[in-house]
């Protein structure tokens, strides 16, 4: 049985609660965040204790610790995690700068203990369905992936200031699935973007619509669309052509209902957010993840592959800025310089 730490008590903290104590492999043990009424809520609500994040690290029976705290915490609680011989779990991104998550990989490799990082959507059972039929090469060589990923809504702009903007923050999922799909990292990445939904997001530096193309190494091509609005739902696609067919994973419906009369055909909505479309992704995630703890085997997502992401997020934000083209390996060694 994996004795669990949970550190934060927000929003998807509450997710990962769920999933934690739903698996007949893990047990949640203490909750911590700097809020200390939020820990004390959530803790309660799941049977466990609120303690502080030192007081979970140091206690020798947890065995794995799964970070849902705000981003900017994440690299600093990873290293402290592992240097304290906890398995983790670390929500996206691994963190805001690619320069400290590169260092943060450095810390864990010396502490040897291994971390996760909360791309969800590859546990989704459609994309991993899709991506089981490519690589039985049910459609032969993958030539074209084309991912639409819109919110319903947009958060307040108090959140997008904190957020490390749209590419970090929203499409670093997307960024992952095209790698995940692909099974490699594209040479360059070309990006716009726009504040076309909310001008104040805009004003606070970032873009609420953006779309991006990546370009790989034997001509392969990904584009990738971005909107943090859609009044419909929450859109979440995936299209693969490839040279013996086309692979499509659709969104899921409020219900399966489909009208036909004189007026037409309709039928129902996507799923409203995250929490209603990706509740199956993060079980399977979680249940991932205790399986690979308990085999000491490889993670299924790791600490090289939330990197590789934030990479892509990081080139396509200095896309946006300068017009240009830019390669993954220039920004890359630029952030290592
Ligand atoms: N994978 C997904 O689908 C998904 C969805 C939502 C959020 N996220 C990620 O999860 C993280 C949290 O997002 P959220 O929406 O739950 O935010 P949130 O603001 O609701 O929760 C974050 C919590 O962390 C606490 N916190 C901050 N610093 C802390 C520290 N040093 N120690 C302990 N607690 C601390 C805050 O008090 C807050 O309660 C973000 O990194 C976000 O990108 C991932």
């Amino acid at each position: 049985m994996l004795k669990v730490g949970l550190l934060g008590a927000g929003r998807i903290a509450g997710v990962h609660a769920t999933a934690i104590t739903a698996n007949r492999g893990s047990t949640l043990v203490a909750v911590s965040d700097i809020n200390a009424e939020a820990a004390a809520k959530l803790a309660a609500q799941y049977g466990a204790e609120a303690r502080t994040t030192d007081a979970i690290l140091n206690d020798p029976a947890i065995d794995a610790v799964l970070i849902a705290t705000s981003t900017d915490t994440h690299s600093d609680l990873i290293e402290k995690a592992t240097g304290a011989g906890k398995a983790v779990l670390c929500e996206k991104p691994v963190d805001l700068s690619l320069a400290r998550a590169q260092a943060c990989q450095t810390v864990v490799a010396k502490n040897g203990k291994p971390v996760m990082i909360g791309f969800n959507r590859r546990f989704d059972p459609n994309f991993s369905a899709l991506k089981a039929a490519l690589d039985r090469g049910e459609i032969g060589k993958a030539a074209l992936l084309s991912i639409t990923s819109f919110d319903p809504a947009p958060p307040p702009v108090a959140y997008i200031k904190v957020s490390g903007g749209l590419f970090r923050d929203m499409m670093i999922h997307d960024f992952d699935m095209a790698n995940f799909i692909m099974g490699a990292a594209p040479v360059s990445v070309s990006a716009v973007g726009t504040s076309i939904v909310d001008p104040a997001i805009g004003d606070a530096g970032d873009v609420d619509t953006a779309v991006v193309t990546l370009t790989y190494a034997d001509g392969r091509i990904a584009v990738i669309k971005n909107s943090r609005r859609a009044v419909y739902g929450y859109d979440q696609r995936v299209e693969l052509l490839g040279s013996d067919g086309l692979l499509q994973a659709q969104n899921m419906l409020e219900n399966t209902v489909v009208k036909s009369t004189t007026a037409g055909v309709t039928g129902a909505k996507p799923t409203y957010f995250f929490l209603e479309r990706y509740m199956p992704a993060y079980a399977a995630e979680w249940a991932a993840f205790v399986t690979a703890v308990s085999a000491r085997a490889a993670m299924p997502v790791t600490l090289e592959d939330g990197v590789a992401a934030l990479a892509l997020a990081e080139a396509a934000a200095l896309s946006v800025k300068s017009g240009e083209s830019v390669s993954v390996r220039s920004v890359i060694g630029w952030m290592n310089s």
